[in-house]
């Protein structure tokens, strides 16, 4: 299996780059403060996937947002990590598919799909690479 660099130094706050990860759409953002605000403000026990924000997130990167772009409904690429689109109702992403609605940590919040965006295995190599795989 092949692993992915991804050179996250030129994402701000608030903007999200797509890559690709074996073939599939892998989307990392830089969450604004807000972002991660209103994804430590998730009531976590009621959340269909509960999973924290720390969980998904590496130690001292919890504003760096690491996740495939497959919606684990029937697999559309959500829309959310280029410019301009539509993030959803409750601000990470959004599947149009059949209209799925993810937060800002990539969880499921509302609409048909399961489970949250998955996290790949990934790790910093340094401060502004990661490693994929
Ligand atoms: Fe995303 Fe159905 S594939 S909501």
């Amino acid at each position: 299996a092949s692993s992915t660099e991804v050179d996250v130094s030129a994402i701000e706050p608030g903007q999200a780059i797509k890559a690709v990860f074996r073939k599939q759409p892998l989307f990392v953002r830089r969450l604004t403060p807000a972002e991660v605000q209103a994804a430590n403000a998730a009531p976590v026990s009621s959340l269909r996937d509960p999973e924290t924000l720390e969980e998904r997130t590496k130690e001292g990167h919890a504003d760096m947002l690491v996740t495939m772009g497959v919606c684990t409904h029937l697999g559309c690429v959500p829309l959310g990590a280029a410019e301009g689109e539509v993030k959803g109702e409750f601000g990470g992403y959004f599947c149009p598919c059949h209209g799925s609605h993810y937060d800002t940590a990539g969880r499921i919040r509302k609409g048909p799909a399961p489970t949250n965006l998955e996290v790949p295995e990934y790790e910093f190599t340094s401060d502004t690479v990661i490693q994929v795989g």
